[in-house]
């Protein structure tokens, strides 16, 4: 039973004497959870709460002790975390037979007595987490102490993901952005249970990893970005450290290295690369598709086997992305022959492979994964061919251009941005369905949807966010909530009571007018 909209109408007719102290409806969260029964008096979270994590693995205290700092400094209270049997509390559990939770999935329960999150997995408690978080008022965002009460309303959401595969992809190539400005994203995706990092780490512009066989690549080719700036790159320690934040918050990095075409970089820093063995300049313009790596040359082979081998190495999550896009510069021929080669190493190194779609125009691994990024001008053929491609067992996450790419422009006046793909406003970013989106693919081939964030315009957090934020939020929800339980009229109220959030956690976001985000 799905109960958000009786849920959600209840906010329209308090009055805002009784709002000012009323807990927010169990409902009023992005993404909105698969079931929600609001019933009972509130809990509330007092100078005397601990939060406990009873019976719990190394993994459910860290959970623990990561809510109670999220808590404290607004709330001002201790927030003991502890393991102490022992009734009421915040309660993280572990254990729940419910196997419609899965990995990700949770319950949370509020009654007077105790706010009890129970999952199968700690990834579940995480979000579980994230949901409570949200309950919340505002304010607990706060890094300074702000008044209560703390309470959050009666009732049981129980909830569970659509889809396995919810990413953001984020540009560090075009523009690159230090490990703590790629956190700040992380700790923001997290708040909307975005379980994906793909990190787009080479391009024309950009070599954004250290890899030790291939040293220039880094030294040289990420010493600069679009617009001449002075560039960067992740040594192998920092590229850790992002890995292990992130999965800190539950999200698992994909790493892309884009071959054989976005490869500027990686030709400026090695000469041998090139067919004719002069390496081109560093390159900080804007324009796509006009490199290649030498597809003839033994060398090439030996490049990329030490490449995704290092980033492999680097790598516990599941999947390598290679790219393939745009390789405008390379034959039909020679693309095919290279993405089979490629693909193969990323086979040998013990990963999946994951490509942009344009891979469905040579031979998919078994098991390869084809990004979508098609949008309302893609041709039928290219359409069909990765819907074929589905029906023969590749599987896809949808980025549609013209509705997930954050940093397409929200309207004509937006300053930062692109419009390649249209103008991008915030309901039609959040109204598809990956579902039924690309005719022809079968559903089950969906594995999930990802927002990326291309950064030609982009130099810092602030205008990561100024992009991202609405419409990251909706794609959060699409890959989340089940088909049934959203729709547009209770997301754009759903939406505007982020907005107060957002603005707590300093984020600059676009005030669409297609919500009301009130004074
Ligand atoms: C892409 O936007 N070139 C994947």
């Amino acid at each position: 039973m799905i109960v958000v909209a009786a849920a959600l109408s209840s906010t329209a007719a308090t009055s805002s004497v009784a709002a000012a102290s009323a807990p927010r409806p169990l409902g009023q969260l992005v993404p909105v959870p698969a079931q929600v029964v609001p019933g009972g008096s509130p809990y509330a979270i007092t100078s005397t709460t601990p939060v406990r994590v009873a019976g719990g693995s190394a993994e459910v205290r860290r959970i623990g002790a990561y809510l109670a700092e999220l808590l404290r400094p607004a709330t001002g209270y201790a927030l003991p975390v502890t393991d102490r049997p022992g009734p009421g509390g915040i309660r993280l559990e572990l254990g729940s037979r419910d196997r419609s939770l899965g990995e990700e999935g949770y319950r949370l329960r509020s009654t007077p007595a105790a706010l009890t999150i129970t999952a199968r997995a700690p990834a579940g408690l995480f979000h579980g987490v994230q949901t409570l978080r949200q309950l919340l008022p505002d304010r607990v965002e706060a890094d300074s102490r702000q008044k209560g009460p703390w309470k959050v309303a009666g009732g049981t959401v129980t909830d569970a993901p659509r889809y396995g595969y919810r990413g953001a992809m984020l540009d560090v190539s075009r523009h690159f952005f230090s490990v703590a400005e790629v956190k700040r994203y992380i700790d923001q995706l997290a708040l909307y249970k975005v379980n994906k990092l793909h990190l787009h780490l080479s391009d024309d512009q950009g070599w954004r990893i250290a890899i030790d066989s291939w040293p220039r690549l880094a030294t040289y080719g990420g010493s600069t970005e679009v617009g001449g700036g002075p560039g960067g790159y992740y040594t192998k320690a920092q590229y850790r450290e992002i890995v292990r934040y992130a999965a800190s918050r539950y999200l698992e990095v994909v790493p892309e290295i884009d071959l054989p075409g976005h490869t500027n970089a990686a030709l400026a820093s090695y000469a041998e690369l090139n067919c004719d063995g002069i390496a081109p300049p560093l390159y900080t313009g804007t324009t796509v598709g006009f490199s290649s790596l030498c597809v003839s040359k033994p060398v090439t082979y030996d490049f990329v086997d030490d490449v995704l081998r290092e980033v492999a190495a680097l790598t516990p999550g599941k999947y390598l992305h290679i790219g393939g896009d745009e390789a405008h510069a390379t034959s039909h021929e020679d693309y095919v022959a290279f993405m089979a080669k490629a693909q193969a190493v990323v086979g040998k190194y013990g990963k999946t492979v994951m490509g942009w779609h344009q891979l469905t125009g040579a031979v998919p691994a078994k098991g390869a994964v084809a990004q979508y990024w098609g949008y309302d001008r893609t041709g039928a053929a290219e359409r069909k061919q990765v819907a074929d491609a589905a029906k023969g067992g590749t599987k896809l996450v949808l980025s549609p251009a013209d509705r997930v790419y954050l940093d397409m422009k929200y309207t004509k006046d937006t300053p930062l941005g692109l419009s390649w793909a249209g103008l991008v406003e915030v309901r039609r970013s959040y109204d598809w369905d990956p579902g039924t989106y690309l005719e022809g693919a079968p559903p089950e081939a969906v594995l999930g949807v990802e927002a990326p964030l291309w950064t030609e315009t982009l130099t810092n957090s602030a205008e990561i966010e100024a992009m991202a934020f609405p419409r990251l939020l909706g794609a959060a929800e699409i890959g989340w909530s089940p088909a049934a339980a959203r729709d547009w009229e209770t997301y754009r109220v759903r939406l505007a009571a982020q907005g107060p959030r957002l603005t707590e956690l300093g984020i600059d976001f676009y005030r669409s007018p297609q919500a009301d985000w009130g004074p």
